[in-house]
């Protein structure tokens, strides 16, 4: 099974893919716990690219190719061969990302962007997607707090350093492409306690699970 989280910065995403990742070991499951950018050798070296702060001047089409790129390495690379092998692939961001982020942050055509994700995934869409639900206020306070706490602010900063409006677009373009998908994707208010969270997202990935 095939299960993405996505959701605007600081939503908690990493910590709800950990306690996913114990609930389903202790279940008996082999989980691998990948990412996007970076999950691959060569994605890992678009991933600095993609968010350094010295990239600012990186242009929108640019950007969504770099992110595609990573996408179908990945793919093909690491997601593709892990669920051939049995595992569990939990992935922090995929295809929606691209949507939410260069689509509704950056103003590219959504359903293009669908298009070219059909092109970069290869016919290996998620199975199920965990969308982690804040206000970009809340959210954008939790990022910035943490990457300040381990001193990636110029390596890691470009989206943080996006207005509240680029924020509140990405959000709203997640809560569309829900309503579009949904089915797939599935919402979870992420403003409450870690631990609740985790239940939901528990409950979600049983319910499909046993499907
Ligand atoms: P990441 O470290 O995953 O962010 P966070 O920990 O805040 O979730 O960084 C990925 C950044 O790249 C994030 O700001 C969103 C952005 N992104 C896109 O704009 N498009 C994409 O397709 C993907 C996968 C990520």
């Amino acid at each position: 099974m095939f299960i993405t989280f996505e959701g605007i910065e600081g939503t908690g995403k990493s910590t709800q893919i950990a306690l996913l990742k114990a609930s389903l070991e202790a279940a008996g499951r082999s989980v691998l716990v990948t990412c996007e950018p970076g999950g691959s050798r060569i994605g890992a070296e678009l991933r600095r690219v993609l968010l350094s702060l010295e990239n600012r001047d990186l242009c929108a089409r640019a950007e969504l190719f770099l992110y595609l790129a990573d996408r179908a390495q990945h793919v093909a690379q690491v997601v593709r061969p892990a669920l051939g092998a049995g595992q569990v692939v939990l992935c922090d961001r995929f295809a929606d990302s691209t949507v939410a982020y260069q689509a509704y942050g950056r103003g590219l055509d959504a359903e293009l962007l669908h298009s070219l994700n059909a092109l970069a995934v290869d016919g290996l869409w998620p199975h199920l997607t965990i969308l982690l639900d804040l206000d970009p206020e809340t959210g954008l306070t939790r990022a910035v707090a943490r990457n300040t706490a381990e001193g990636k602010t110029v390596a890691e900063g470009r989206f943080e350093a996006e207005s509240l409006a680029f924020h509140t677009r990405v959000r709203q373009g997640y809560q569309a492409w829900a309503r579009r998908f949904p089915e797939r994707i599935r919402t979870v208010d992420a403003s409450g306690a870690p631990e609740s969270i985790a239940a939901a997202v528990l409950q979600l990935v049983e319910t499909h699970l046993n499907a």
